[in-house]
């Protein structure tokens, strides 16, 4: 018996990193998944790569109504929905002087309003359907603290860590678990974008931002996606029944909470 045998589970995102590798673990499971993305032809080209048991569904977490009807196409199409990640996100750098209302307001739409109502569409199907659930929060260690060049993203990160602890409080009585995780450096497209724009911010030459971050984690390396799949089963099993609003560090040894 696997462990998420027979469970639906919608994946935000996953049509690449972090996300798609959640998507391949939760196949591996036994778990049939919406690999649920704003680019529906990479999300389309990852569920077929995964195969039968995955499938693209068009999503912009910031749109109520595409999230109303993926929530709807997932019921069509496994019949119910168990389990639900929140793991789409935009990050953005800037001296604080320089931070725009454009980039504000893209990565609160898509960090924390697209984390908030994808969470609370599941958590509203999960209630109808009666048998509980299991919510996945993506945070950050930018969560935990501030840096001085990503005050929007640690900030959204931060609303995401607190939004799990009270909607985890609220809906514990449906039987509706809601956790988060929340990862160190995970290496992927995401850290490229990352490394470019520190490039630009500090002067530094390409790749040296990621090869400093590296040596500063305490095992010595970018996780890959694979580092945190056995979290995001386990949060999505019946082994985390008893877990509630909890956000638990996935990070190499960088933070300690
Ligand atoms: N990579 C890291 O080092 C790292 C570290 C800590 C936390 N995280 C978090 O983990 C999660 C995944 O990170 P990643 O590195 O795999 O990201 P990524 O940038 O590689 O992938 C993000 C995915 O989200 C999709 N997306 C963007 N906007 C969307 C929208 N409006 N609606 C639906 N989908 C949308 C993109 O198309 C993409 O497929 C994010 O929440 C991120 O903040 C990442």
């Amino acid at each position: 018996m696997k462990r998420l045998d027979g469970k639906s589970a919608l994946i935000t995102g996953s049509a690449r990193g972090i996300g798609l590798g959640f998507a391949e673990a939760y196949v591996r499971e036994g778990a049939t998944v919406a690999i649920a993305d704003i680019n529906l032809d990479a999300a389309t080209k990852a569920a077929n790569q995964i195969g039968a048991a995955a499938y693209a569904v068009q999503l912009d977490v910031t749109s109520q109504d595409s999230i109303d009807t993926a929530i709807e196409t997932v019921v069509a199409k496994a019949g119910k929905l168990d389990i639900a990640i929140n793991n789409a996100a935009l990050f953005d750098a800037a001296e604080t002087v320089d931070i725009t209302r454009a980039s504000y307001d893209k990565l609160y739409a898509v960090n924390v309003a697209g984390t908030l109502f994808t969470m609370q569409a599941a958590a509203r199907q999960m209630i109808k359907q009666g048998h509980g659930g299991k919510i996945i929060n993506m945070a950050s260690q930018a969560g935990r603290r501030g840096e001085p060049l990503v005050l929007v993203y640690c900030s959204t990160k931060a609303a995401v860590i607190s939004m799990t602890q009270s909607a985890g409080l609220n809906l514990i009585r449906h039987g509706i678990n809601v956790n988060a995780i929340a990862p160190g450096v995970v290496d992927g497209d995401h850290w490229e974008h990352v490394d470019a724009m520190f490039a630009k911010l500090e002067g530094k030459k390409p790749g040296q931002k990621k090869a400093e971050v590296a040596a500063s984690v305490p095992a010595g390396r970018f996780a890959v996606p694979a580092d945190l799949t056995g979290m995001a089963v386990f949060l999505a099993s019946a082994d985390s029944d008893y877990i509630v609003s909890q956000t638990y560090n996935v990070d190499g040894g960088q933070w300690m909470s």
